[in-house]
């Protein structure tokens, strides 16, 4: 039987200690961190999203808010908010909600957030400072957070020396999530390999793999007999089914059927879902940091936060 890891504890652990840096952040300097999230449109789950960003950064000492603009804005208006907000200095970090509309150029928009404060990890330079750092886990960037946040939990149970030479798997290859992933997994020595849609034989490729990061977006996609013995199984999946009474969320992974192989398993939600809000607000104390040209810490090795399946 898996050993679940309980996301919103290790969430709740990093979130503390964003919270005590910013708090000396604020004394040292007069400096309170601060993050602007624009919400493009009325998407339910991105409003859900942006609002437990919102709440979060609140609660660990983060100022800041949610902008609503409207669904009918064109890549010229959001350009020109994205400008006030990078222009502004008491700003350390913006965050453009995605998916946006699909008149709007998202690659305008994300090159448009000035790197410093890109606490998403998306501007160009900030994904070529990624794959190009030789340790950028250990060198203050600014990182894709639903990536940093799968890194923290392996680190976690596997140790930071635990993952080189271990066959990691990545299923998915977006630029929010698979692509990052397998930058990271790299820098700590695994030997990676990205599956994707047109990829022979997934199967066989899970099977092969001793950490499985599933990034696909549809539920229930990886199977119980998918996964190798002793396993870690990141499910990065969040997809809304219909129940008899409602709906509910699942992951990638079928849940129930991995637990009886993989040695740890994310469940969702409350796996790397809260992993992704508390690693916003990591980065957004790094960008803060340096705006005020102090050294951003360095990231926390977290506890195992881990509780027995079944
Ligand atoms: N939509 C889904 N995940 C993310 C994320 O990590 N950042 C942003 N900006 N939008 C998202």
């Amino acid at each position: 039987m898996s050993s679940i890891l309980d996301g919103r504890a290790f969430a709740a652990e990093l979130r503390s200690w964003v919270a005590e840096r910013a708090r000396e952040l604020a004394m040292r300097t007069g400096v309170r961190p601060r993050l602007e999230v624009l919400l493009v449109g009325d998407h339910p789950a991105s409003r859900a999203y942006v609002r437990t960003k919102a709440r979060m950064a609140q609660e660990a000492g983060i100022a800041g808010g949610v902008r609503e603009l409207p669904a009918s804005i064109d890549t010229a208006g959001l350009l020109a908010e994205i400008a006030r907000l990078g222009a502004d200095p008491s700003v350390h970090g913006i965050l453009v909600q995605l998916p946006l509309p699909s008149a709007i150029d998202v690659a305008a928009v994300l090159a448009a957030i000035p790197p410093e404060k890109d606490v998403d990890g998306f501007h160009p330079l900030n994904v070529g400072r990624l794959w190009s750092a030789p340790r950028p886990l250990e060198s203050g960037l600014l990182l894709p957070c639903t990536p940093l946040g799968c890194m923290l939990l392996l680190e976690a149970v596997c140790g930071k020396d635990g993952l080189a030479g271990k066959r990691a798997l990545v299923v998915g290859r977006s630029n929010i999530v698979g692509k990052p992933m397998a930058a990271l997994l790299l820098a700590r020595d695994c030997t990676v390999t990205i599956a994707h849609s047109k990829s022979r034989d997934l199967p066989a490729l899970c099977r092969e793999a001793e950490i499985l990061v599933a990034a696909v977006g549809r539920p229930r996609t990886i199977r119980g007999d998918w996964i190798r013995e002793g396993a870690v199984v990141l499910d990065v999946g969040i997809n809304r089914v219909p129940t008899p009474e409602g709906s509910r969320l699942v992951g990638d992974v079928a849940f129930e059927e991995a637990t009886r192989r993989a040695a740890a398993i994310t469940p969702v939600p409350g796996g790397v879902g809260p992993m992704t809000v508390a690693c916003l607000l990591a980065n957004t104390l790094v960008a803060a940091s340096r705006a005020v040209g102090a050294t951003p810490p360095a990231l926390p090795r977290l506890r195992r936060h881990l509780v027995a399946a079944g």
